[in-house]
């Protein structure tokens, strides 16, 4: 994986180190009609002269598209985006996206199958290889079933193939832990993804109150719990111990990217950077509902934070 790849390169000056890709002198890689949204500017030291260093580091603009486009210098120049600590050119470094709404029709997410078609095309362009769809299951609003889910799948996944969109799709549920997710889960019949992972959410107005008990049964059983959106839950901010005793407990952590975006209100970005610091983050996630999302989420990619939390190597993505 490229980042980890670059883990150990040193600094040079303010700059990165980086290999320069070899381009050949009859192509123009860099040329293109991109719209100004496709550019992506990066900084770099570039090689450093030996006795006249540059005042200013030159800057490099890319057409994305022509990146994109461009087998033979593909790899080199992702390579250094991932390492330039400013911005990320795309998710490939995350490869695994854990939380979406892409099942049209059965919750708040896509509405139609071209909705999830829409989306889907759009998160396998910008380097997601797989999307692991995760409809709400709550009591009270989305009573789904995995017969429903399951057979949603199946729809999504016969459009994908039919439009020619090679993103592996799998699906399991974000279930909230209302009073009937305990029922569910005695029932023994919960969707989990990569070896019983279990995607969970609480109320965004009072936690559960058996909440340490429900995450102890669920781990007893084998689970592995993944608490959705920690950054959500304002009534812990002010306790973040709260936050810690579920650490300690083995829940695994998972962010959402369109937060560093600032796409709820604040202080969530706030408490989001605040996780990456404290390297409290396992997983980020796109909880990928509708076309606002996604333009938050391609936002996210210019955030500091989430190249530093990916360079890092900690997140369990790629893994799923
Ligand atoms: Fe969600």
């Amino acid at each position: 994986m490229p980042f980890k790849a670059l883990a150990n390169i040193p600094k040079v000056n303010k700059g990165i180190r980086v290999p320069v890709p070899k381009i050949s002198s009859n192509r123009a890689p860099f040329s293109g009609s991109a719209t100004p949204s496709a550019m992506i500017y990066i900084a770099c030291s570039g090689p450093q002269p030996s006795k006249k260093p540059l005042k200013k580091p030159p800057t490099l603009l890319i057409d994305s598209d022509a990146l994109d486009n461009n087998d033979q210098i593909n790899d080199d120049f992702k390579n250094i985006f991932s390492s330039s600590k400013t911005v990320l050119a795309d998710f490939s470094g995350v490869k695994t996206d854990m939380h979406s709404h892409l099942i049209p029709g059965i919750n708040d997410g896509a509405r139609t199958i071209e909705d999830s078609i829409a989306l889907a095309r759009r998160m396998h362009e910008l380097g997601y290889r797989k999307l692991i769809t995760t409809p709400h299951i709550q009591q009270d609003y989305f009573k789904n079933t995995p017969e429903i889910i399951l057979g949603g799948l199946e729809k999504v996944r016969t459009a994908l193939k039919a439009e020619n969109i090679s993103v592996e799709i799998e699906a399991a549920a974000e279930y909230l832990l209302d009073d009937g997710f305990e029922e569910l889960a005695a029932r023994g019949n919960l969707l989990t993804f990569s070896g019983k992972h279990i995607l969970v959410e609480l109320s965004y107005f009072n936690p559960n109150p058996n909440l340490k008990t429900i995450v102890f049964n669920l781990q007893v059983d084998g689970y592995k719990v993944i608490l959705a959106h920690p950054e959500r839950y304002t009534y812990w901010f002010s306790s973040f111990e709260k936050y810690e005793d579920l650490k300690d407990r083995g829940v695994l952590f998972q962010m959402n990217l369109v937060s560093l975006a600032g796409f709820y209100p604040d202080p969530v970005k706030k408490y989001a950077e605040k996780f990456i610091e404290k390297g409290m983050i396992d997983l980020v996630g796109t909880d990928m509902h509708n076309m606002n999302y996604m333009a938050a989420l391609e936002n996210s990619l210019k955030e500091k934070s989430l190249a530093r939390l990916i360079e890092s190597g900690k997140l369990l993505n790629n893994m799923l």
